[in-house]
């Protein structure tokens, strides 16, 4: 159920494995799509979903599901304007799934949440049914830990974290995983995976926030943040390594944490470490922004009527996800300033709000006041930005090495 970027990869690791797959998807657009064999995610190419060709079969319908020996949720979990968990997808998936839910399958989540979803909230629509988990059905939460972009470790090759609402229930989502999964890692309660998906992303949200952090008193100290992380990495023990950037991005890094907080509260628990990280990532691009500002000022020029060419927007290198892109932030800004706004990424050919189009590198960089290089991405050519462009500003460190006048780097 939900074919995006959690979804569709494991469809086709499990048609790829030999089964008949259903894929559940309220987007009609993208049920089509999958159907003529087209992939709307980077890392599975269109002839990977077209070389197991009818195993996969996408619907709206939930009574496709009818005959399935295992269903995996996989819908979006966001957060309301008020950045509180937005369960809406989920619930309306599993009221669907009540509908149609048969004795002897298996249910699992995938979708990031906070601990108690599964047993809570999933469970008692899964029982409108009529049936009861354990004895009728099995239910099972088990955290996606896709990393779009990443090829080194894949679905079949990072270790699978399972928790089952009973012994049963985690016996029969282990057998489920092993399937795709070489190593699948069992634990004893749905709670202690969900926690455990938490956890992995706080952990990568505060440590982002703390080099984040440090980068702002380095620049104001005028201490190369960049160098003090190379030196600091040397440690081959206690020690790992996280870069500077202009924020956090993506569907995961952003949002996750605020559904723990939002739990912790029902404990009368302020979880001060998720808060402190998310004010001062989201702060991110603010700080960006006057970084631009202030290279555009020493060379004597305002923002307003500057050309100013963001080389990268996506959230991160090697894809085109926008979801939380700090790039967004920063043309919201820099255009309430009056700059000539202008784009290059070779993964994101048009954005929506503000309305521009990806330009060829040549293009942005002509005439340009200053190249902000936001996202680093594979294959674009930072060499020529930096002999191209009277002033770049670099978020990403890449332009290490060049000992140029023109550049400032986070
Ligand atoms: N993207 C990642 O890198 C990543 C990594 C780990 C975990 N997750 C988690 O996995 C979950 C899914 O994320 P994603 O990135 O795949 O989202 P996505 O937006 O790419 O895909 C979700 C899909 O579910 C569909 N959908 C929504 N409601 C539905 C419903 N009721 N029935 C059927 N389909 C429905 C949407 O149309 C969409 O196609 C989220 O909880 C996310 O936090 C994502």
């Amino acid at each position: 159920m939900g074919l995006g970027y959690v979804g569709l990869p494991l469809a086709v690791a499990l048609a790829e494995a030999g089964h008949d797959v259903v894929g559940l998807e309220v987007d009609a657009r993208r049920v089509e799509a999958v159907n003529r064999g087209e992939s709307h995610i980077e890392d599975i190419p269109s002839e990977r979903l077209q070389a197991v060709g009818r195993r996969i079969e996408a619907s709206t319908r939930p009574a496709a599901l009818a005959g399935t020996e295992a269903i995996v949720i996989c819908v979006p979990t966001p957060l309301t304007a008020n950045r509180e968990p937005d369960l809406g997808p989920l619930l309306d998936s599993g009221q669907a799934l009540s509908g149609v839910l048969q004795a002897g399958q298996l249910v699992v989540l995938e979708s990031t949440t906070y601990p108690g979803t599964t047993r809570e909230r999933l469970l008692p629509l899964l029982e409108e049914s009529g049936l009861s988990a354990g004895r009728d059905f099995n239910l099972a939460f088990s955290p996606e830990r896709v990393d779009p972009g990443r090829t080194d470790y894949t679905l079949r090759t990072t270790p699978k974290i399972v928790g089952g609402l009973t012994e049963a229930c985690g016996d029969r989502a282990v057998a489920f995983y092993e399937q795709v999964c070489d190593h699948v890692v069992r634990v004893s309660t749905p709670e202690v995976a969900e926690m455990s998906k938490l956890l992995e992303n706080i952990f990568r949200s505060v440590n982002i926030a703390l080099v984040n952090e440090l980068a702002i008193l380095c620049d104001r100290m005028d201490v190369d943040i960049w160098e003090v992380v190379d030196a600091a990495s040397t440690k081959p023990y206690g020690f790992m390594r996280f870069e500077p950037g202009p924020g956090m991005g993506g569907h995961c890094l952003p949002v996750d944490p605020f559904y723990l907080s939002w739990r912790a509260r029902q404990f009368d628990m302020a979880t001060e470490f998720i808060e402190l990280a998310g004010k001062v990532n989201q702060n991110m691009p603010y700080h960006c922004v006057q970084r631009v500002e202030r290279a555009l000022n020493a060379a004597g020029k305002p923002v307003r009527g500057s050309k100013v060419s963001l080389i990268g927007i996506s959230y991160k290198a090697g894809v085109g996800d926008m979801r939380e892109a700090p790039a967004l932030k920063m043309l919201a800004l820099l255009g309430g300033l009056g700059a000539d706004l202008h784009y290059h990424d070779p993964f994101v050919p048009q954005l929506r709000e503000p309305q521009l189009a990806s330009e060829p590198l040549d293009d942005v960089l002509e005439d340009c006041d200053v190249a902000v290089i936001v996202t680093a991405h594979p294959g674009v050519d930072h060499r020529a930005v930096v002999e191209r462009a009277p002033l770049v500003v670099d978020l990403r460190g890449v332009t290490r090495g060049a000992q140029v006048a023109t550049v400032e780097r986070l």
